[in-house]
């Protein structure tokens, strides 16, 4: 069988921190495993450990500066554009603040800035550095702009201290590496349509009924299953958030234009995720022109959209249904009684009510479940980190 790392380009970035020296045995690691493997290292990094030490072991050039090589004027653009997967082993705060707040003035902080795929931080420093409350944000803004964070370990520390801030092991981050790497092409080939936002139902032409969602996590959905191959259709209610690269857009308004599309694109798809806060009612008769206050407070009579889930179950044949359960108690079973009664093969339980969760935050307090039973507990997770969760699922099961 064949290494999931053959022949995989693995950029390695070096920054200045004692556990530089076990970046030398995650380089080889990678190397045993059939990768190609380049090396970026920072002023600090190589006040550790030489280039030569990884020239050696890569068999390829190191890259030091942005301004090295007159045969490569770009060398951040190059570099990150030619790797499946950028790993920062170790990470120091420093790189971590840089990155997570955009700073691009070096081969590195450009390099990161530029990056195509996935880029995995193995942190590493002292421990009141890593507690300290601006290094949790910066580690949290990085996770919801898709990073990947290998936890360091508990232990003793180069400075004499006792704490969390040791870098990972290179087995541990070889792990990490192992599900990144899955996720470089694992859904490839497949068609999958992902529906996002709101629905507006008119009561006239300058008023509707509608909810608060922005489109993020079906955006969030959408983008990352592109990333790993996906063809992938984004059914849009009206949001005004960027649309993702690599994705077909259709833009729809009302339940029953989401259903329309949902039921045209029907044919083909692998797998639907039905991500859309579709609103369950609408006005029974919609104002042909706008409804003036002198005629007194309006009765307006609603009546229910179709269920886009339900006519879905009827057509579906070996599509893949996944849906989202947006829920303020009861969260587990409410997602799991959704699951049966609409017929889906995944439901993303996820509670709409906890401060960062739901509508509009980065952030959901949610689980993904199958049909099986047993134990299951709600995370806090970024939207990017639950995208990635649900499409592992997805992909395991369309194989
Ligand atoms: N959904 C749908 N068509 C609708 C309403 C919802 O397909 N008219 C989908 C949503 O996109 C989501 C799932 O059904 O994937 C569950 O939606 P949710 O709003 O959590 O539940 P409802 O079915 O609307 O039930 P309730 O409001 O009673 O919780």
């Amino acid at each position: 069988m064949v290494d999931q790392f053959d022949g995989r380009r693995i950029l390695l970035a070096v920054t200045g921190g004692i556990a530089a020296y076990k970046a030398v045995e995650l380089a080889r690691l990678l190397i045993r495993r059939g990768a190609d493997v380049k090396v970026i290292m920072t002023d600090a990094g190589r006040q550790f450990v030489t280039p030569l030490t990884f020239r050696t072991i890569t068999g390829n050039p190191v890259a030091t500066s942005l301004w090295s090589d007159p045969s490569s004027p770009l060398p951040h653009i190059s570099l990150s554009e030619e790797a499946d997967l950028i790993v920062v082993a170790p990470a120091t705060a420093n790189t971590i603040a840089r990155s997570a707040r955009g700073v691009a003035d070096d081969l590195l902080s450009t390099t990161l800035l530029a990056a195509r795929g996935t880029v995995v931080f193995a942190p590493a420093m002292n421990t009141r550095m890593y507690r300290h409350p601006v290094t949790v944000d910066n580690l949290a803004r990085l996770r919801e702009t898709g990073a990947m964070i290998v936890e360091p370990g508990e232990g003793d520390l180069a400075c004499g201290d006792e704490g969390v801030g040791r870098m990972a092991e290179p087995v541990e981050i070889m792990k990490a590496l192992e599900r990144e790497i899955k996720r470089v092409s694992d859904l490839e080939g497949k068609a999958i349509t992902v529906t996002a936002g709101p629905t507006r139902e008119f009561i006239d032409p300058v008023r509707f009924l509608s909810n608060p969602s922005t489109g993020l996590m079906g955006f969030t959905v959408a983008e990352r299953a592109a990333r790993r191959g996906a063809d992938v259709a984004l059914i849009s209610g009206p949001v005004s958030i960027p649309y993702p690269a690599g994705v077909e857009v259709i833009p729809v308004v009302s339940a029953a234009q989401m259903k329309q599309a949902v039921m045209e694109g029907m044919d083909g798809t692998d797998a639907l995720i039905m991500a859309a806060a579709v609103a369950d009612y609408r006005p029974k008769v919609v104002a042909g022109r706008k409804i003036k206050k002198k005629g007194g407070v309006p009765e307006l009579e609603l009546e229910p959209t179709e269920d886009i889930l339900m006519a879905v179950s009827d057509v579906k044949g070996d599509c893949i249904v996944v849906g989202f359960a947006a829920e303020t108690d009861n969260v587990i079973e409410n997602a799991r009684e959704k699951l049966a009664v609409k017929d889906m093969d995944l439901v993303v339980a996820n509670k709409v009510d906890e401060a960062d969760s739901g509508f509009a935050a980065r952030t959901n307090m949610a689980a993904v479940i199958g049909p099986e039973t047993g134990d299951v507990v709600l995370s806090m997770m970024s939207k990017v980190e639950l995208a990635d969760l649900l499409l592992d699922r997805l992909s395991g099961i369309l194989g």
